[in-house]
């Protein structure tokens, strides 16, 4: 391993907002409310808010410090903290986690294109919510346009890690980032003062305990873990680009803390929007594509927050398939030593591939199933009921008991110059509760499947 410094992050706010780039995407803005809507509103949030403490805090945080302790992409990491060389295969299983997570994603990011663009030249307006839904049947499956907006994206994507981590991925997060969190605001202040977004707000936040059950209780854990990147080796990857001063403890609170602000606005901005126009809140995947427009259709001045919402949905998109590109590319570059830029261009094209099988999936390749899924639902199912919970079981068990407690302390302390405010409680969730929670989720899902 040469000596020579890594690239680091520039500055606080630039690891901050790199970082809540990668948690905040389409599962804050899409699942979480739908997710929320369907499992009693308040009561999944309450537990919604304990998994993200106690489980994606912690594990959060094990990611940011096994990167930087390690110096090297997610692989890497593990090899140079270790001489038991088989923990380097989590990292392997997180890089090909990645690639499949892109197939899919990157699918629905060419739609957030497609819906801009529809927002855009108006085309919504005048659409019955039949009409909107057959619209956008007809756009997945069909065979080119959902393609060529994905491969727009994907380009927009690569040309963005190919300018590097400081000039392309923070530099990017930085500009929008605050972007989107304005974006959120004005459009959630807009939805709550709609006449009858009163109801909105009731059913998200009136208490109701007894919704609580245990599926409600895995669905929120599930949750959590897909809404902050945790599992796969973004935040390693992240992690091995902050530097050697920050405060892990706190970005690592700070991120967790702002992924789930921006879920609750989120849903505090759908919500009442929903009810106001007097539409079934418990919709699933149609909430985003084929709900709001409708809602958007009935609202004073809908034309403009149609616009400014896809806009933020595509965002908020492009700094996770941001992260999840600079997984892949860090690897493959650092482990087969391949110029850095070549090997963005060559794992995007890679990605452009699956993304394609996926997409078509949603169409003419419809009847090729594998498990009764499409290779859309494939991945999508593969990656976050297997894939991800089997790399934070990993994680956890590797920095809660592989890793010396003397050297976790240090490298968090920043070799003792910081004063360390949650180590007790950290190390206590890491090693019990984390592992066990997620093998809970696991097998659970598991059982489901079948
Ligand atoms: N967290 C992102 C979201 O909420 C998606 C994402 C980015 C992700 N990187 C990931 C999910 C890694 C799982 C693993 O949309």
């Amino acid at each position: 391993m040469s000596q020579k410094q890594r690239v680091n992050f520039g500055s606080r706010l630039g690891v901050l907002a790199a970082a809540a780039g990668s948690a905040i995407g389409l599962g804050n803005i899409w699942r979480f409310p739908y997710e929320l809507g369907q499992n009693g509103g308040f009561a999944f949030l309450i537990v919604y808010l304990l998994c993200a403490l106690m489980i994606g805090w912690p594990l959060m945080l094990s990611e940011f410090t096994l990167g930087r302790m390690g110096q090297s992409n997610v692989a890497g990491s593990f090899r140079s903290i270790t001489h038991v060389k088989h923990w380097q295969w989590l990292g392997v299983m997180g890089v090909g986690c990645a690639l499949l997570i892109m197939g899919f994603y990157s699918v629905v990011c060419g739609w957030t294109l497609e819906y801009v663009y529809q927002a855009v030249t108006d085309g919504f307006s005048g659409k019955t919510p039949t009409d909107l839904s057959q619209a956008f049947t007809a756009f997945s499956s069909d065979t080119t346009r959902p393609i060529l907006w994905m491969l727009l994206f994907l380009l927009v994507n690569c040309s963005i890690v190919l300018a590097g981590v400081q000039k392309g991925i923070e530099r990017s997060a930085k500009m929008l980032m605050p972007f989107l969190f304005l974006i959120l605001i004005v459009l959630c202040v807009r939805s709550v003062t709609l006449p009858g977004g009163m109801e909105g707000l009731k059913f998200l936040f009136a208490p109701d305990f007894s919704k609580i059950t245990p599926s409600v209780v895995l669905s929120a854990m599930g949750q959590a873990f897909f809404s902050l990147s945790l599992g796969m080796g973004c935040m390693v990857t992240y992690g091995s680009y902050i530097s050697k001063q920050a405060n892990l403890e706190r970005t690592a609170l700070e991120v967790t803390g702002l992924d789930t602000l921006m879920a609750i606005l989120c849903a505090i901005t759908i919500f009442p929007a929903v009810f106001a126009m007097g539409i079934d809140p418990s919709q699933g995947p149609e909430l985003v594509f084929i709900t709001l427009p409708t809602v958007f259709n009935q609202m004073p001045g809908g034309y403009l927050w149609a616009i400014l919402f896809f806009l933020l949905l595509t965002i908020a998109a492009l700094t996770s398939t941001i992260s999840l590109l600079e997984v892949i590319t860090a690897y493959i570059s650092e482990e087969l030593r391949w110029p850095r830029k070549l090997t963005a261009i060559l794992v995007s094209l890679l990605i452009a591939l699956l993304g394609v099988v996926c997409s078509l999936s949603m169409g003419v390749w419809g009847e090729y199933r594998i498990f009764g899924l499409n290779f859309f639902d494939l991945f999508d199912k593969f990656t976050s009921y297997i894939l991800m919970p089997l790399g934070g079981i990993g994680i956890s068990l590797f920095m809660g008991w592989h890793v010396d407690r003397k050297r976790l302390e240090l490298e968090l302390s920043n070799e003792g110059t910081l004063k360390l405010k949650y180590i007790k409680v950290y190390v206590f969730l890491l090693k019990y509760v984390t592992p066990l929670a997620i093998l809970l989720v696991f097998i659970n899902q598991i059982v489901g499947l079948f």
